[in-house]
Formats: C-alpha cells, structure tokens, sequence
C-alpha cells in the first residue's frame, strides 16, 4: 500500500468540506513528527518498508567499522540502527529523534541491545543535538534534511558532533521526485541534488561528494557526504 493509499485509509475526516486538505497535511506532519497510534504502529513500519533500499545505499557508503561511535538523525522506525548494531564490537550506534513516539519504540523494540550497550536513542532536535562536539566516527540521516529550521545550521551541527576527519552521509529523494507526492507541499523544503552539497560546503564540510542513483523510478537516491 502507499503512502497516499493509506493516508486515505486513515480516519481523519472533517465536516465542511475541508477533507482532503486536512488529509494531505496530516500526512505532512505526520511524516515530519510521527505522532500518536498512526505514527507509533502504522507509518513506523511503513518508513521501514518503504526505506530499507536507501537505508542500504547509507550504510554502504558510511564505510563503518566495528568499533565506530555512529549517530542517526531521525531514525524514524529504527532499521538503519538495527542493522548496523547487529555488526558492532566496541562500537555504539545512538540515535536521536524528536518525536516522543519514536524514541519510546525504539526504546521497547531495541531493549536487548540498549542494555547490552551496543545502542542508544534519544529525544533530541537536529537544530541542537544534545552531544558533546567531537563525539562521533560517523553521522548520518535519512529523509529528514526536508524538516530541518535551517538546513547550514543543521550541517553545522552534524559538523560539530563527528570528530575531526569525521564522515557524515546525508540521504534524501530529490525535489523532482518528491514533488510528484502531493502532500510534499506542506512543510517540505526540497532540493534539487546540486543544491546539497553546496550548503555542506557553506558549513565548512570539505571532500564533499555528490550522487544520485534511480533516477526516474519511485524512489530515488540522492547520498551526499563530507568529511567534518
Ligand atoms: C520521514 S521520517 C524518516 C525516518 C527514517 N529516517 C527513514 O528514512 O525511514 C522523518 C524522521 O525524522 C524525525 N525528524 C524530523 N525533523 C527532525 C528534527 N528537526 N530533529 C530530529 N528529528 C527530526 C521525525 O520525527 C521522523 O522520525
């Protein structure tokens, strides 16, 4: 089922005629702060579903290795985090997010790993990550570039938090293909692939590279890394 087939599916109705606006905004946010029983049990398993081909690519082109300190940003239903747990030795993956429903999923689904300190997650907000600078081997972030308040601070941020030398890999759907979603016009910023790494560069990330993988179908692959 897609996104916009379940949106439809989703008891959201209003009266005077407002339904499917409401319909496309609640998908918005929904999609930007999962949030109650529709973001805890359905559009979790969905992000899921929907994003393990781009989860993939991200983690090949992180290069981790077993004793990295890696964070998420928006981890969302929490794949990208369990697969990369399962490879751990002396290494921690942590992963912030800022919708309450999601931190306490990862919390329940993630409890063996969380007590065996392989595994961390937390509250937190892009524009202010509760770490200390210097942190991490390596950072990175699915489909949330779209919701950042201001997207060179947010670069920032991530720069400040990886060590130096550090590799952050930031993963996204281009404008192009986001706009073919018509609920993407409600507090989304999109971006057109060059645009990306430019504002990478703007915060002081260097080595910065670009690429943009199936074009043309459904869900395409726009990666861009740099090096804090
Ligand atoms: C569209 S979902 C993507 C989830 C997952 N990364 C994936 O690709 O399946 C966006 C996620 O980012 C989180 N998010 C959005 N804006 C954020 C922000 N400013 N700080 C932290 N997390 C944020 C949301 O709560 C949500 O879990």
């Amino acid at each position: 089922m897609s996104l916009s087939e379940l949106a439809r599916t989703a008891n959201i109705s209003q009266p005077c005629g407002v339904r499917l606006v409401t319909l496309k905004h609640f998908m918005a946010e929904q999609l930007r702060k999962p949030s109650g029983w529709f973001g805890s049990v359905i559009l979790r398993r969905l992000l899921n579903r929907m994003n393990m081909a781009i989860v993939e690519s991200t983690l090949s082109r992180l290069r981790l290795e077993p004793y990295h300190q890696i964070l998420e940003i928006g981890f969302g239903g929490g794949d990208a985090m369990a697969l990369i747990s399962r490879c751990l030795t002396t290494g921690v993956v942590s992963g912030v997010d800022f919708s309450p429903e999601m931190v306490r999923e990862a919390e329940r689904r993630f409890r063996r790993e969380i007590a065996n300190g392989r595994l961390r997650v937390q509250l937190g907000d892009i524009a202010a990550l509760p770490f200390a600078s210097a942190t991490f081997d390596r950072v990175f972030t699915i489909n949330t570039i779209y919701f950042w308040p201001d997207t060179v601070q947010g670069f920032g941020e991530i720069r400040r938090v990886l060590k130096s030398g550090g590799l952050a890999v930031i993963a996204l759907r281009s404008r192009e293909n986001m706009e073919r979603i018509s609920f993407t016009q409600h507090g989304f910023r999109l971006f057109s692939p060059p645009e990306v790494p430019l504002l990478m560069q703007q915060a002081g990330f260097t080595n910065v590279e670009l690429t943009h993988e199936r074009r043309g179908t459904r869900y395409d692959e726009v990666l861009v890394s740099g090096i804090a």
